[in-house]
């Protein structure tokens, strides 16, 4: 059985129907701080199936009876707070919720003999001095408490592994990761004004914004808006599921990249998303973002090698079925 934690958020989301959907059993657990319950019943009716759910911090001494009641031998680590600009301004409640929340859960693992781990790594650990595209042997670092929390958490990890040689981890680090399941059913939903860009677009485009800030039109990129290597999220998800197969089958460790290996703009995606939305989405190019960067994308040529196998979805697939779930769902869960 898997583990996951921060299962109702949206990429936890998204994965576990994916599991399900490949016939794996799943104990999902989550605190609800940045998510909602009602993505239970949209699991279950579309999956057909009842999802087994734990309201829980993963930093909670009482998650050993998560362990305790179901065979978990693999952990599919999303738990985390993620906002860079936040964490910046509450350092302290980022490295207590992702490190002591990892830590628990590692304890846990090693007095329950769980041997496979997927951890939710990032970009934003390498340090923004590499060059593009980011390979995962380029140095690391980070300019926000968040990034060194994804740093710090994966060298306690390889810490862990020396003592502990059993445990296998596959290190994901996302990229962009934006869309939604197909069926509309499922998708991000951000509380309160959005931080990313596909989330604030889609926000314009359904009328909830008036239009969307682009953070700087003069960074050295194609039309001098910022450049991000966006992934589909149900790509993403197989990711997961592929990482997993390879830590049961090849009984080895793995870092790699999960992107697409493209760049695109912020003017590229608007465009993508008005084609798909059929909306014209007003927008006003102002300052650069504090800590931006201008361009971030992927080397896949590790993740292909390795995993044998490659993302599926376009960016106007990711437009269509964030505008989908945006336009379905024009206040998220509580529409
Ligand atoms: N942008 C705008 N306007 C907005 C929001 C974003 O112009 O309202 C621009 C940004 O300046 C950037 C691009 O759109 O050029 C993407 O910004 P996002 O906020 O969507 O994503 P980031 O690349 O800044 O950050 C994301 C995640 C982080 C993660 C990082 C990894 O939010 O958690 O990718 O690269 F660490």
């Amino acid at each position: 059985m898997i583990l996951l934690t921060g299962a109702t958020g949206y990429i936890g989301s998204h994965t576990w129907v994916e599991l399900l959907a490949r016939g794996y059993k799943v104990v999902g657990v989550d605190n609800f701080s940045n998510s909602n319950p009602l993505v239970l019943k949209r699991i279950k009716s579309l999956t057909q199936m009842e999802p087994i759910f734990h309201e829980l911090d993963v930093g909670n001494p009482n998650l050993l009876d998560v362990f305790e009641k179901y065979p978990i031998t693999a952990v599919i680590h999303f738990a985390a707070l993620k906002a860079v600009g936040e964490s910046v301004q509450k350092p302290v409640e980022y490295y207590q919720n992702n490190l002591l929340g990892l830590l628990n859960l590692l304890k846990l693992c090693r007095s329950h003999g769980v041997h496979q781990f997927v951890f939710s790594s990032s970009a934003t650990v390498y340090h923004p001095e590499n060059p593009v595209p980011y390979q995962e042997n380029m140095r690391l670092g980070s300019g926000s408490p968040y990034g060194w929390s994804k740093v710090m958490s994966e060298q306690i990890l390889r810490d862990f592994e020396m003592a502990y040689p059993a445990l296998k981890v596959a290190y994901l680090r996302y990229f962009n990761p934006v869309g939604a399941h197909e069926s509309g059913m499922i998708g991000e939903d951000p509380r309160g004004i959005p931080n990313n860009l596909m989330p604030y677009i889609s926000q314009v485009a359904v009328g909830k914004r008036d239009y969307l800030s682009v953070y700087g039109g003069d960074w050295p990129t194609i039309d001098g808006t910022g450049v991000r290597d966006y992934i589909h999220v149900m790509d993403l998800a197989e990711g997961h599921v592929v990482a997993l197969q390879y830590l049961a089958e090849k009984q080895q460790s793995i870092t790699v990249n999960l992107g697409v290996g493209q760049g695109t703009s912020v003017l590229q995606l608007l465009s993508a998303f008005e084609i798909a939305s059929g909306r014209k989405i007003p927008y006003r190019v102002v300052d650069r973002r504090a800590g931006d960067i201008a361009e971030c994308y992927a080397d896949v040529t590790l993740t292909h090698q390795l995993l044998n196998w490659k993302t599926k979805r376009s960016i106007d697939q990711m437009c269509l079925d964030a505008w989908r779930w945006q336009s379905k769902n024009p206040n998220g869960y509580e529409s």
